[in-house]
């Protein structure tokens, strides 16, 4: 496994497991078993997937020292302000049970987004979390809230994968050396994307699958990348990404790759609405 160092010194694991949309009570347990046994060691998890406790159950059944294992949670908008984001980080460590979070983010930065950082900054201060970072902001939801910052985000966790590469927001990242995290790496499926002609011949010159090509694209550039499976083989394939190198013109040529478009536009009307009404994180 290869990490990345973020800007507050702390190091992360390149490839993560996300486990979005998997329920607790089981499946989580066993799909971050699986993930630890395939030698993922870094695994990406909100209050808003209702599996914070499986998460930690699966790390603490695991028989990997804690501290091997790098762990991402992220604040839901109900507990956004100083005083319901401290009760949300409490809640989220409680379900957790590992004593402490690697990573928080704020997992959408809409209402007071700064009530909440201070709180996580406070959380990062006392040892709860490690480091604070954001989630979904597009360049306008950047600089509203990012330059009130005390702490610069380590990251931010947007969509990407090689048709929609975040130029913009990237250009803003670097000034604070804000690491991107990818989510729906691999299009979340998309054909056109892993049919992709630049991709197809990459993958045969290489030997490997086009998801593998489209993560060591990902990993090259220096993004984290958290490509989701419920297949046991592409759970494990999907790590093994680290024993070839793509050339610098293929690397342009996958940076060609980009529409500028992808299926989630954090500033379009209605869509912090539609979010605000989507979940209730009980305690
Ligand atoms: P499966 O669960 O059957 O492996 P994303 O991470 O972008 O959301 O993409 C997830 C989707 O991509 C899932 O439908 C998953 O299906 C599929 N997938 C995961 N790994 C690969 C891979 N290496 N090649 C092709 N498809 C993949």
């Amino acid at each position: 496994m290869e990490y990345v160092r973020l800007n507050d010194g702390n190091k992360i694991p390149t490839i993560g497991f996300g486990v979005f949309t998997i329920p607790n009570d089981g499946p989580t347990y066993e799909a971050v078993l699986q993930a630890l046994k395939a030698g993922y060691r870094h695994i990406d998890t909100a209050a808003a997937y209702f599996n914070e406790e499986d998460v930690g159950k699966a790390v603490k059944g695991s028989g990997i020292p804690r501290e091997e294992i790098f762990i991402t949670s992220k604040l839901w908008l109900q507990d956004h302000g100083y005083e319901a984001a401290k009760k949300g980080i409490a809640r989220s460590l409680r379900k957790l049970d590992l004593g402490y979070i690697d990573l928080y983010l704020v997992h959408q930065p809409y209402g007071d987004v700064a009530g909440a950082w201070k709180a996580m900054e406070e959380a990062k201060a006392a040892g709860q979390i490690r480091s604070i970072g954001v989630s979904n902001m597009s360049p306008a939801l950047w600089n509203k809230f990012v330059p009130g910052f005390e702490t610069k985000p380590a990251v931010n966790q947007v969509e990407f994968n090689p048709l929609f590469q975040q130029k913009e927001i990237r250009k803003l990242m670097a000034e604070t050396d804000t690491k991107l995290e990818a989510w729906y790496p691999l299009g979340h499926g998309d054909k056109s994307l892993l049919t992709n002609p630049v991709i197809e011949k990459l993958s045969k010159k290489y030997g490997k699958n086009a998801g593998q090509v489209i993560l060591r694209f990902e990993v090259q550039e220096g993004v984290i990348t958290l490509p989701k499976s419920t297949n046991p083989e592409r759970i494990r394939t999907n790590l093994d990404v680290f024993d070839f190198t793509l050339t610098d013109e293929e690397m342009d040529e996958m940076r060609g790759l980009d529409t500028g478009k992808g299926s989630h536009n954090p500033d379009a009307p209605g869509v912090e609405e539609m979010l605000r009404g989507a979940f209730v994180i009980e305690d």
